[in-house]
């Protein structure tokens, strides 16, 4: 009999640091119909071909399997997850899947004017919007499209539906769009959404990322201080690595996602399924086992299931970036989930 790596593992997945794996990151498709300057390589158009990518039935299989070692919410992304043909009734099947109660996705906002009322039926409340401006002619110098005003509605539209809390990302880049963070900050005021800034990660290759044009949290957060006072709001075990706050009396709420300059690793609980179906145990760290190979070439569950347990065996303990260390991340953020 085969030696059993975790004696009680079904239903806790505890990784060499003692973390809790519970969360599953899938990007759906590496296609995405804006090209922000953060995440799409210049001159790089190339794209996973249809059959590169797991099915839906792939999917499904992964998913209820990870669900029964213990993951129980999962985050669809991309690209935009939300131009992947048919993903409404890929989404409704997921919801089905016993166990799996928190199901996330991350878009671009560009298609959310079709789609928020068939999200809201079938079970998502849950939504994470990029946004890294509110200026529509900077929105289109930052992501290639004139696509602000169709964003902006879409959030509209989820706010209204009743999506709750809707999640406003904003990759700060200093010299882009630093300026504009008060506004974001009078955002969180005006309306009910959670804005939160995203530190700038050299992440892949041939992005526009350079060290001039990071930002560090301790200095956003010190120039939205200019605004009112911000007081720290306590947040569950399940909400990740944001560090919370809120203006007095605001709608809304400030997020800080700061993984250069206050590095979260020691409680995350994260894996991720890339477009290409590698499974991934940290965004910086270029390590995946081929799970679509396995699967194509008649692999079992318990397979599968073995897949996940040295993934998790071997997540790293987190990344060196705070020390100025180059990363071990060439992947591109498209492929590996945004
Ligand atoms: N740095 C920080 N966040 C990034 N994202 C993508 N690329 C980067 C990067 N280089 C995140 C942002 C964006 C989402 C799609 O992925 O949160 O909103
Ligand atoms: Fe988790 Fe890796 Fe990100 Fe650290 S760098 S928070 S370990 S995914």
């Amino acid at each position: 009999m085969q030696q059993d790596k975790f004696p009680d593992r079904e239903n806790q997945l505890l990784d060499s640091f003692k973390r809790s794996i519970t969360y599953l990151r899938i990007s759906l498709t590496d296609r995405c119909n804006l090209r922000c300057i953060y995440c799409t390589p210049k001159d790089d158009h190339a794209k996973l071909a249809f059959g590169e990518l797991l099915t839906y039935e792939e999917l499904l299989r992964i998913v209820s399997i990870a669900v029964r070692l213990g993951i129980n919410k999962v985050r669809l992304t991309g690209g935009e997850p939300l131009l992947r043909r048919n993903v409404l009734s890929f989404i409704k099947r997921l919801t089905a899947i016993p166990g799996l109660n928190d199901i996330r996705i991350t878009t671009n906002g560009t298609c959310l004017t079709d789609f928020s009322r068939d999200l809201y039926t079938a079970g998502i409340r849950k939504l994470n919007i990029s946004l890294d401006t509110l200026k529509p002619r900077r929105f289109e110098q930052i992501s290639g499209a004139d696509l602000f005003s169709k964003v902006w509605s879409g959030i509209q539209e989820v706010k209204e539906q009743g999506f709750y809390t809707v999640k406003i990302n904003m990759v700060v880049m200093r010299g882009v769009n630093d300026d504009e963070l008060v506004d974001f900050g009078r955002l969180s005021i005006d309306e009910p959404f959670q804005v939160r800034f995203i530190e700038f990660m050299p992440i892949g290759e041939k992005t526009s990322w350079s060290n001039e044009m990071y930002m560090p949290m301790e200095e956003i957060k010190k120039r939205l201080e200019s605004m009112g006072r911000l007081s720290p709001v306590k947040t569950g075990s399940m909400e990740g690595p944001a560090r919370v706050y809120r203006f007095d009396g605001a709608a809304g709420a400030i997020g800080f996602i700061s993984p250069v300059s206050h590095r979260f690793c020691s409680k995350c609980n994260r894996l991720r399924l890339t477009s290409e179906g590698r499974l991934r145990s940290c965004l910086l760290l270029d390590r995946e086992t081929d799970l679509k190979a396995i699967l194509r070439s008649g692999g079992s569950d318990e397979d599968i299931k073995n897949v996940f347990i040295e993934t998790i065996l071997n997540k790293p303990e987190g990344h060196t970036l705070q020390e100025g260390n180059p990363v071990n991340c060439h992947g591109r953020m498209s492929r590996i989930g945004g």
